[in-house]
């Protein structure tokens, strides 16, 4: 982690937010590459929900909501974690989490060094409370939404008439969500400011196993598409103890990463409960009639529940590998944030001008990355460690037979491509 964590910031990927002010923790900003990254992530996910499949349209609902929002969800009442002081130094831990934690004062674990220090658990609600105008009393409290997938509840009626919808079908979201962890850490696997993608899809209550099971092998699906290794993930059902007070069955996708098997995405059959609770609050008719079976029903959900940033760093640590000569990071094309970089061998006889041409050419495809200082061999060290596929060198033969060299990031094999059939080319290596 400590390798993958320092290339971020050496390459631009991700930073501390604050930094200069010392950094404010489990809040963190994105880098040049970083963004592209994310970016990258997020596109494919909406195109995979929203663009390849009919029954599924998307939302933009916002962070922050009508409080009852939350009295109807259950966060205000439940979403807590159970926390415990040090009377010592101070320090918060999850109760849960005590075998993991280590004292921040000397770096042990807490147990079992600091068993006799800390005091009975209580419940720690994780919602960030903020005001809404000019007087900051009980009645103005506003939530930063913990959660996405409210706004898409709360919009059921909004979306299913004018999107002219009937269930199956679903609604996706791509937003910020908020929460105040106790334990945050794995740098941004646990932040308390993150992004979801997350996909509410409304069925038939008699369907629900079907489409549970469905959506569990389609976002496995997703990710093996975006090139994560396949032994390196796997499904953990939940048992009865484990399960959400919303759900009545639920898998994670969970990920091998360098601190064990953890969480990637949580698929949940829902049921009905976020629609009844809404219903019993709002007092609006959230039901679906059916006219083909004449029947009226409170369309079951089934959600797919997916972190941004914890993709992101999935993506990351699958990619990055060592070699003797070099770091590597090996990004599915698909996700990689620069797709070409192209380089002129060096800075005279025309070759800048001549790459130049081929970058502008490249760019209405492709992210392009323009390099042409330094060594040939570093300047493709340092692509190998932003993830760039492909890198273009401009030679002298360039300029006798307009052909440039081509470097596959991977196998660092190097072909000769004629500058026009480039574009050809990378079709056909990066789709
Ligand atoms: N709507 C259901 C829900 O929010 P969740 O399991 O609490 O379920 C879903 O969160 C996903 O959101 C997780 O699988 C993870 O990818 C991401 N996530 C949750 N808390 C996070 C945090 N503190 N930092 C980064 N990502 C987080």
């Amino acid at each position: 982690m400590d390798k993958v964590v320092s290339l971020c910031k050496r390459r631009g990927f991700i930073f501390q937010s604050s930094e200069i002010y010392g950094g404010i923790n489990a809040c963190w900003d994105y880098g040049p590459l970083g963004v592209e990254l994310k970016r990258n992530i997020k596109e494919l996910w909406w195109r995979e929900m929203t663009q390849v499949r009919e029954e599924i349209v998307g939302l933009d609902a916002s962070i922050l909501m009508h409080p009852s929002v939350w009295q109807a969800s259950g966060h205000v009442d439940g979403f807590t974690d159970p926390m415990v002081d040090c009377r010592e130094c101070k320090a918060r831990f999850r109760a849960d989490q005590l075998d993991e934690a280590k004292c921040p004062r000397t770096g042990k674990p807490v147990v079992p060094n600091c068993v006799e220090h800390l005091t009975e658990p209580r419940a720690f609600n994780l919602m960030f409370k903020t005001h809404m105008g000019p007087v900051e009393e009980a009645g103005s409290t506003v939530y930063l939404r913990p959660e996405t997938a409210q706004g898409i509840y709360v919009n059921f009626l909004n979306v299913i008439g004018p999107a002219r919808l009937k269930p199956p079908f679903g609604i996706a979201q791509i937003g910020k969500a908020f929460r105040n962890e106790i334990s945050p850490g794995n740098f941004i696997f646990r932040s308390r400011e993150f992004e979801q993608m997350e996909m509410q899809y409304f069925i038939p209550p008699d369907d629900d196993r079907m489409w549970f099971e469905y959506w569990r092998e389609q976002r496995m699906e997703w990710y093996r598409s975006i090139g994560l290794t396949e032994k390196k993930m796997r499904f953990h059902d939940h048992g009865e103890n484990e399960l959400a007070h919303y759900a009545k069955e639920a898998t994670d996708i969970e990920y091998e990463f360098p601190f064990g098997w953890k969480e990637l995405e949580g698929i949940h059959n829902r049921t009905d409960f976020d629609l009844k609770r809404h219903i019993d609050h709002s007092g609006k008719d959230l039901s679906y009639f059916d006219p083909e079976s004449k029947s009226r029903y409170v369309p079951f959900i089934i959600e797919t529940s997916a972190g941004v940033d914890r993709t992101l760093l999935t993506i990351l640590v699958d990619a990055y590998e060592e070699e003797p000569e070099r770091v590597v990071m090996r990004f599915h094309p698909s996700v990689a944030p620069m797709s070409v970089g192209v380089f002129p061998l060096v800075k005279r006889d025309g070759m800048p001008d001549v790459a130049r041409n081929i970058v502008a050419d490249l760019r209405r495809y492709y992210r392009v990355f323009y390099d042409e200082k330094g060594a040939i061999g570093r300047r493709y060290r340092r692509q190998d460690e932003a993830g760039t596929p492909f890198c273009v060198t401009v030679d002298s033969q360039t300029l006798e037979d307009g052909t440039v060299t081509v470097r596959d990031r991977d196998s660092m094999d190097q072909e000769r491509v004629p500058t026009e059939g480039l574009i050809p080319y990378f079709r056909d290596q990066l789709s």
